[in-house]
């Protein structure tokens, strides 16, 4: 349906979107056999089929400076006054990650530049922050990129739903792509579902209690949302919610569509969120990026979008939920890149499941004060890479 979004006096959105991930996959067939699966167990238990893995010289800091390079690539660095770094797999305690994006893509030294964090929450908390410097000055572009790689144990439960990615966002007035709505819902409860100690690399997570958290907490945000001046559930064409495993969209849509009384027949849960599901279901668990990468994947395979309403349903462990909306600005189409989307997705070089495992054991605190990554094996293929430490200091530069 076309609809009109409820709007400030100036409409603030996404004016650009584009994505990076890992330069390796693994098809989950593959891991099955070790970890004694089925691979439908991954296939259609937890809707998975790839998971996105780094190369030795990619972490989040390239993967974003990938994404947010497509941007300013197209756009210019000219009226970017903030660029936010949104992840849970940060690499300092101190220094943001955005530092080392600003460097990397050449914005001017009159930008602020700053991390944020909260589980797979904190872009949509940059996305907020993002639209309200834009809506307090309309001459100002926010850069906002999400970027993680999840990891869990080795042979644990959580293993078939790690991957790797990052989006970055362009928030601006009058945008191109999605113009969002001013009420959005939000949720805090303090819980421990999943969380990361800092001595660790490996996220701990209490699997079964994070699924029905997430759902809790997202229904929490849908009701702050209506009681906010946001539409009906009903009036919502096509949903993007955090995808850990694309399954749990599905467990969340079901769930809270049920607890409204609402009717899903398989044909409207195919049209409202199936095509959402599609880049993740190859990527894998993105952590902060992965509701975004739903984004995507909708405004990349379905056409005529138009004047629908989509919504992002994000969640973050611990735990923190936002529901909020936009709607799809004429002309979008001119801003996509799916072509080029669909080739970055089928040229990451495919794993065996030896090759994947020697990867997965280096671990970033492994580097310590000196290591040359450059030196090793299975390096990545983006525009940027992470050569090694030095006394300390990690080292980027264009590959
Ligand atoms: N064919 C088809 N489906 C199968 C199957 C088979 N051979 N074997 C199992 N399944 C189904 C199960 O029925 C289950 O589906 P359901 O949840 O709809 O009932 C699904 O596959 C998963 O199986 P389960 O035994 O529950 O999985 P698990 O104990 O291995 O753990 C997670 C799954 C998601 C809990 C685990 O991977 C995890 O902890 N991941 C990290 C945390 C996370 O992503 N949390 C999400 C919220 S943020």
């Amino acid at each position: 349906m076309t609809q009109m979004a409820l709007q400030g006096p100036i409409p603030v959105g996404i004016d650009d979107i584009a994505f990076a991930t890992g330069s390796y996959r693994i098809d989950l067939a593959s891991i099955a056999p070790r970890l004694g699966a089925d691979p439908a167990k991954y296939y259609k238990g937890l809707g998975q089929e790839q998971m996105s893995v780094v190369g030795a010289d990619e972490d989040p800091v390239t993967m974003a400076a990938a994404a947010a390079k497509k941007i300013v690539d197209r756009a210019g660095v000219e009226d970017i006054r903030t660029v936010i770094f949104a992840t849970e797999t940060g690499i300092d305690q101190s220094k943001a990650a955005a530092v080392y994006v600003h460097e990397l893509i050449g914005l001017p030294s009159n930008v602020r530049s700053v991390e944020m964090k909260q589980a797979c929450y904190s872009a949509t908390a940059a996305l907020q922050f993002a639209s309200a410097v834009v809506a307090r000055n309309p001459e100002e572009k926010v850069l906002v990129v999400a970027s993680d790689i999840a990891r869990y144990d080795m042979n644990s439960a959580a293993e078939p739903t790690q991957g790797a990615g990052s989006v970055a966002m362009l928030v601006t007035a009058n945008p191109r792509i999605l113009a969002l709505d001013v009420p959005s819902g939000v949720f805090t409860k303090d819980i421990m579902d999943f969380w990361r100690p800092n001595y660790r690399s490996q996220a701990l997570v209490e699997g079964k209690l994070s699924i029905s958290a997430y759902i809790d907490a997202v229904q929490g945000a849908y009701e702050d949302y209506r009681s906010r001046g946001g539409v009906d559930f009903t009036e919502i064409d096509r949903f993007c919610y955090h995808q850990p495993f694309t399954k749990m969209a599905y467990k969340a849509h079901r769930m809270i569509s049920a607890n409204l009384g609402i009717e899903l027949t398989p044909e409207k849960e195919q049209h409202d969120l199936a095509p959402s599901t599609a880049y993740n279901r190859l990527i894998g668990n993105s952590y902060t990026a992965s509701a975004y990468f739903g984004l995507l994947s909708l405004l990349d395979t379905v056409p005529n979008l138009t004047g629908e309403r989509i919504a992002i349903a994000s969640y973050g462990s611990g735990s923190v939920a936002e529901l909020l909306t936009g709607v799809v600005v004429e002309g979008y189409e001119a801003q996509l890149r799916s072509e080029e989307n669909a080739a970055v997705l089928e040229s990451r070089t495919e794993l065996d499941d030896e090759t994947y495992c020697a990867m997965q054991q280096v671990t970033h605190e492994d580097q310590g004060e000196y290591s040359n990554v450059e030196a090793g094996a299975n390096l990545g293929n983006g525009p940027f890479s992470w050569k090694g430490v030095e006394g300390g200091k990690r080292i980027y530069a264009a590959r």
